[in-house]
């Protein structure tokens, strides 16, 4: 059998930065662990425009599209900023997203105690918390027609339309229940039933699907402002939240940071399955191309490399390896070792984007 496949996608300022470190910890895991993967590197965004004109050639489209899952780093940058909007580098993202159908967006909040002082909210609060918000990424507000401004009378209107399918619901809801399957079991959704019709038909489908094929999942329902003060209140109660794309983008911002910096942050987007069953797949950190530090040597990788844990476990059903590579990332932050952006004690001096790499390539060790 072929080894599974990854194509990285290292993008702009800090991307290609931070995914050198990621590229060591996926050849430690082919010469230890016996688990090689098939690597190819291509471009996205300003460095695929600066050669080809464009934000995602053809050509790497086609790849994304065949191989196992997608690694991103990240794209744009001030040098691209004037540039028209149809090749500006987040157009070769979203291209990305729309083409590969990623209708679900995984961001986890996960509090490493080590750095739980870090947090706004009381360690006791988030310490030891773990929980996952799959947003809903293709359709609803952002998507839904009609929209624009229009003339109305003597004044303008601005118009936006939430708009789900029950197919569209289903299939995110889905995604979530087979998500808690392998976690702590519980979901709930997020929806404004009490004032909104797609609500009314949201909680419906995700109810059916639960009672249809996941009756074995703690399903509940809330209110999505409701949720946002749960989330601040008492993160711990959750396990999944799945939620729609507009709701979901302000919860997922939310709680993420109930553990800290942007640094330590990744993400994952699942989209319809491929011919051998595993959803299409695109994992990139939170962050962006950080220009203020690019080329500096000060980058946190962690939110890369823990976006490379999510493909072991969500693409590779290498949920164990997954937890040994974030064992060594918490052992790492236990021991002190910090970037810059993670700093906060005295006296601490921070080491760099590779000196990160080399201390959890010893923890693995
Ligand atoms: P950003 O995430 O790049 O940076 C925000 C702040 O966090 C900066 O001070 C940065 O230094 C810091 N930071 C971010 N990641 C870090 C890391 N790994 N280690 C240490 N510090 C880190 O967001 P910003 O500044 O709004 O955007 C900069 C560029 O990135 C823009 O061109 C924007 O369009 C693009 N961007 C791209 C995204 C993507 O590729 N998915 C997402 C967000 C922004
Ligand atoms: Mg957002």
């Amino acid at each position: 059998m072929s080894n599974p496949s990854l194509l990285i996608l290292a993008g702009d300022g800090i991307g290609p930065e931070v995914m050198t470190e990621v590229k060591r910890v996926i050849d430690w895991f082919g010469a230890k662990r016996d688990l090689a993967f098939d690597v190819e590197e291509d471009l996205v965004g300003g460095a695929a425009y600066d050669k080809h004109g464009t934000p995602l050639h053809d050509d790497t489209m086609a790849k994304a599209l065949q191989v196992d899952a997608v690694l991103l780093g990240a794209v744009g940058g001030p040098k691209y900023d004037a540039l028209d909007f149809s090749v500006k580098p987040e157009r070769g993202l979203l291209r990305l997203r729309k083409e590969m159908d990623l209708f679900s967006n995984l961001r986890p909040a996960q509090c490493f105690d080590a750095l739980a002082d870090f947090s706004s909210l009381k360690k006791d609060i988030v310490a030891g918390l773990d929980i996952m918000i799959v947003r809903e990424l293709t359709s609803g507000v952002y998507f839904g027609e009609p929209r624009g401004i229009f003339e109305e009378g003597n004044e303008r209107v601005g118009i936006n339309t939430q708009r789900y399918t029950e197919s569209e619901i289903d299939r995110v809801a889905r995604s979530a229940f087979e998500l808690a399957r392998r976690r702590g079991n519980k979901v709930c959704s997020m929806e404004k039933a009490n004032v909104m019709e797609s609500g009314i038909l949201w909680r419906e489908v995700v109810q059916k699907v639960h009672d249809t094929d996941y009756p074995d999942v703690e399903l509940t329902h809330m209110y999505a402002d409701n949720g946002a003060m749960q989330l601040v209140r008492a993160p711990k109660q959750f396990d999944v939240i799945v939620t729609d794309n507009l709701f979901g983008d302000i919860l997922s911002d939310c709680a993420a940071m109930l553990t800290g910096s942007l640094g330590m942050l990744p993400s994952a987007s699942l989209g319809a399955p491929n011919a051998d069953g595993r959803p299409k797949a695109l994992y990139e950190p939170v962050h962006g191309s950080a220009p203020d530090i690019a080329g500096q040597g000060k980058a946190n990788p962690i939110a890369c490399i823990l976006s490379f844990a999510m493909a072991l476990r969500y693409s590779f059903d290498q949920g164990d390896e997954a937890a040994r590579l974030e064992a060594a990332v918490e052992k790492v932050l236990a021991d002190g070792v910090r970037t810059a952006d993670l700093l906060g004690e005295e006296g601490v001096t921070p080491v760099s984007t590779t000196g990160m790499g080399d201390a959890i390539l010893a923890a693995l060790d």
